[in-house]
């Protein structure tokens, strides 16, 4: 029975790494809750520092070892893109850094007979959105299924597993579109320049003083649209901002500012609550510049638990408890914030989040190794080796038929049906 299951497994899933931070389901677990994960998570709890630092540098053999074949592609699927100058640093330029990284890295191989994993170079999220703002799904649908068909054409590796260890990166939120039962996800961050980041540290450093109490700065509408009975935000940041607008703690504005790294780092808290979707790249600038995020998203799910002990450097608050924000973190102001300080601004934690060419050990592109690298080691894990489906892509659950072109079609026509006011999100001119 138990081995039934198993070989049904091994053929019928797989999964992508997912660009995005989503809303969770308990039925899509993080692939890494397998023994390693639970037994890192719990020296995590006990002896976070140093133990951190020995167990980072044993995964990093285990990454070292990896071997990860770059497909070379025409460049109509990558690098014709790149004319549209916001293509690499975009929210979604991960699927662009994660090439970047690879093609540079020790990870990569020549050698396709060598190879543990495949890597399909499509950038499919970096002119998704058309004109008038909404995303382009044709676009990004037959783009992927074009390149399936080209490598499946070029080479035998395709074919022999079906895709099972091919691995693309669809740095958009879709993925959120093909949430399925048997789907598992490895959760990553949105893009964030890592030279912005840099340089506002080298202005003001992490640990510096912060001046302002609570941040927010993004879209807040006062009568947030009641669309398909959805209201923007859940109605949260109207909340927000009519209960804490006049307060003198919070600093909130409602308008674009392109020098808001700068206050980010000037700020103790950072309110992040939800949007059109639960998660926006405010969550990686406030853990980056070492500001303490506040969460304000059920249900979400956070990239890279493993190297980024959330509940350590983080607080979360439940959407129907923000009438209570102002007394939360006053509380904790007054109790263990400083302890939480401590957790965040270690540097590890915040250069996880943070997509390098070349790629730097512990940051974004080296977590979506590591995580890859323990699918192969995985006891309880899909065996990439063995045939079971491996899709490297932006938040894209891989199922069975995903290796197929028409298998591909069929899921992507799934984010046709899907919840249109993510997509929408895309049309928000990605002002969050
Ligand atoms: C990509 O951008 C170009 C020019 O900026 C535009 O003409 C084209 O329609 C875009 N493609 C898609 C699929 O949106
Ligand atoms: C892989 O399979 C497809 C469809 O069956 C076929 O058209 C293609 O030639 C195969 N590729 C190789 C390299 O044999
Ligand atoms: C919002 O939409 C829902 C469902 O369509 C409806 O029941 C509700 O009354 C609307 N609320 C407002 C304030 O218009
Ligand atoms: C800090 O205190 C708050 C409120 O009591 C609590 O929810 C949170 O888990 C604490 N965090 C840490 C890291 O101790």
């Amino acid at each position: 029975m138990l081995e039934t299951k198993r070989v049904v497994q091994l053929r019928s899933r797989g999964f992508y790494v997912r660009m995005r931070l989503l809303h969770g389901t308990r039925s899509s677990r993080n692939p890494e809750k397998g023994f390693c994960y639970r037994y890192f998570k719990w020296i995590l709890w006990v002896v976070h520092f140093l133990l951190f630092l020995l167990l980072l540098s044993h995964y990093s053999q285990v990454v070292q070892g990896m071997k990860v074949y770059v497909y070379e592609l025409p460049s109509k699927y990558n690098s014709d893109w790149l004319s549209n100058e916001r293509c690499s640093s975009h929210l979604f330029a991960s699927e662009l850094a994660i090439h970047r990284g690879l093609m540079r890295s020790d990870v990569r191989t020549l050698d396709p007979w060598e190879a543990d994993f495949f890597f399909v170079p499509v950038y499919v999220s970096c002119n998704f959105s058309t004109v008038n703002g909404f995303p382009a799904i044709g676009h990004a649908r037959s783009l992927i299924a074009s390149a399936i068909e080209h490598v499946s054409a070029q080479l035998p590796f395709w074919n022999r597993s079906l895709g099972a260890d091919h691995v693309f990166v669809a740095s958009h939120d879709f993925g959120s579109c093909f949430h399925t039962l048997d789907v598992e996800h490895v959760v990553i961050p949105p893009y964030i320049p890592p030279e912005t980041v840099r340089a506002t540290l080298e202005k003001s450093p992490a640990a510096g003083p912060r001046d302002i109490f609570a941040f927010f700065r993004g879209k807040m509408e006062v009568h947030p649209k009641n669309v398909s009975g959805r209201f923007y935000s859940k109605k949260v940041r109207t909340k927000i901002w009519l209960k804490y607008g006049g307060n003198r703690r919070f600093y909130l504005r409602r308008h674009r500012f392109a020098g808001y790294q700068s206050e980010i780092v000037r700020s103790t808290f950072c309110l992040c609550p939800l949007g059109w979707a639960p998660w926006s790249p405010r969550l990686v600038e406030s853990v980056a510049l070492g500001c303490v995020p506040v969460i304000i998203a059920d249900g979400i799910q956070l990239p890279f638990p493993s190297a980024v002990p959330w509940a350590e450097i983080s607080l979360t608050v439940a959407e129907n408890d923000v009438d209570n924000l102002g007394k939360i973190l006053e509380h904790v102001a007054t109790t263990n914030l400083t302890s939480i300080q401590r957790n965040l601004w270690d540097p590890s934690v915040r250069e996880a989040l943070l997509f390098n060419v070349p790629i730097l050990e512990g940051d974004a592109t080296w977590q979506v190794l590591d995580a890859l690298s323990r699918k192969l080691d995985s006891v309880d894990g899909c065996i990439m080796r063995m045939g079971c489906r491996v899709g490297v892509g932006v938040g894209v659950g891989v199922r069975s038929g995903w290796g197929e072109p028409n298998g591909l079609r069929a899921r992507m026509d799934d984010v046709a049906r899907s919840d249109w006011s993510l997509l929408r999100l895309v049309g928000t001119k990605l002002y969050m």
